[in-house]
């Protein structure tokens, strides 16, 4: 990764938008697997404006690297006041905004970021707070950091290093 990038990252790390679940959210969408390590949640609170239904606020949780924590604070604030149809239209690479190009490696990171926007506008309609969500599923964690602290019945991993 080339030091520009690493500074911009750097920047927007000392002081990222939007962490945090949203109680009152009107959809959620998560990807990514608690079980391999990278995960991203989004919250997406819709208002009326001008006659047209637009994203008044999204904030997100990530179990990712640096790079997703960086982009999915930037594409917060820039689907701020978009449509769900504006907002699905951003490409990868227009999420991660003023980063600019990612190297190859870190584009699923922002790959990360857009899948949980896609999930959480695709439907919104249809999809409850992450509580309510999570409870459906038979998993009551209503943030990242409780799915990953609760142990899962049944399942362990043993996994050996060399
Ligand atoms: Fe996997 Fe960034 S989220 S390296």
């Amino acid at each position: 990764m080339n030091e520009d990038l690493q500074q911009r990252i750097a920047e927007a790390l000392r002081n990222p938008q939007n962490m945090g679940e949203m109680p009152d959210a009107d959809a959620v969408g998560t990807v990514g697997d608690s079980e391999c390590g990278e995960m991203l949640r989004m919250w997406v609170k819709f208002k009326e404006q001008a006659g047209k239904k637009v994203i008044d606020r999204a904030t997100f949780q990530s179990f990712g690297c640096e790079t997703a924590i960086a982009v999915a604070s930037l594409a917060t604030e820039m689907v701020r006041g978009k449509t769900s149809e504006e907002a699905l239209a951003l490409k990868t690479e227009e999420l991660a905004g003023e980063l600019g190009p990612l190297p190859p490696m870190k584009i699923h990171c922002a790959q990360l970021v857009e899948g949980a926007l896609r999930s959480a506008l695709e439907s919104p309609d249809k999809q409850p707070p992450a509580a309510i969500l999570d409870e459906a599923k038979g998993d009551s964690a209503p943030s990242l950091f409780d799915q990953f602290s609760k142990p899962k019945s049944g399942k362990a991993h043993i996994r050996f290093l060399d």
